[in-house]
């Protein structure tokens, strides 16, 4: 599989079975190089929260390319008002689409939708996504503080691939993903969620090196915005 990252936290995974993408904040995302109207052809679309550099395009994504937007049942219920194709969950809960299995896990973050007057319309829960493709799992944290259940992650799945949140402020900050890590011990791990804007600046390589230190099982990579990284079957 095909990893791509499109800055933040938007991702795009392409395997044998389809194409989705995560989170697609892609117009206001000062890291992103990607446009929508690039993309021609998706099969999922997959919001982790209703915050805008989440929800981000997701909307006219899913109205060009007839992707089924998958996220939980009240931002789903909204979304759903926009004529587009909605898939329903909650966390806990996994179903098999024919591009992968999809389960949502708990993340420690608000979901909701802004007005764009300050005010919030309720959005659920914030999650994360499990991703089974290609006999492999990977895990999208979302924005998400740390919390010990991700035990409860790595006791079912042995993740390939993790993409945890290092911007701090509004999420773990490096320290805390650095325990996530050890939680998870995912084969690879891609940090998201940092030096977007200054509030969440970091230095990935200095969160390389410590990794390499304290889980030097699990091997960091650091992509930009446009970069991938394949994952071979
Ligand atoms: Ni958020
Ligand atoms: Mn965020």
């Amino acid at each position: 599989m095909k990893v791509i990252f499109h800055g933040h936290a938007c991702f795009e995974i392409q395997s044998n079975k389809g194409r989705i993408i995560i989170d697609p904040f892609l117009r206001n995302n000062p890291q992103a190089v990607s446009k929508p109207e690039d993309f021609k052809e998706l099969d999922g679309i997959l919001i982790t929260h209703g915050h805008s550099d989440h929800l981000g395009e997701a909307i006219e994504l899913a109205k060009n390319t007839g992707a089924v937007i998958i996220t939980n049942f009240e931002l789903g219920g909204y979304l759903e008002k926009f004529g587009v194709n909605v898939h329903q969950m909650h966390i806990g809960g996994k179903h098999s689409f024919h591009f992968g299995m999809i389960k949502l896990t708990t993340a420690l973050h608000g979901s909701g939708i802004p007005l764009g007057d300050g005010t919030f319309l309720y959005g659920g829960l914030a999650c994360g996504f499990l991703i089974g493709v290609e006999d492999k799992w990977v895990y999208h944290a979302g924005d998400t503080g740390l919390f010990g259940d991700m035990q409860l992650i790595r006791q079912q799945y042995d993740l390939e691939l993790a993409m945890l949140p290092i911007g701090d402020n509004f999420v773990m900050g490096p320290e805390d993903a650095i325990l996530a890590a050890k939680m998870l011990r995912p084969k690879y791990i891609i940090p998201m969620h940092y030096n977007t804007f200054p509030v969440i600046e970091q230095d990935e390589n200095a969160f390389l090196e410590l990794l390499q230190r304290r889980v030097p099982e699990s091997k960091g990579i650091i992509l930009q915005a446009g970069d991938s990284y394949t994952i071979e079957k």
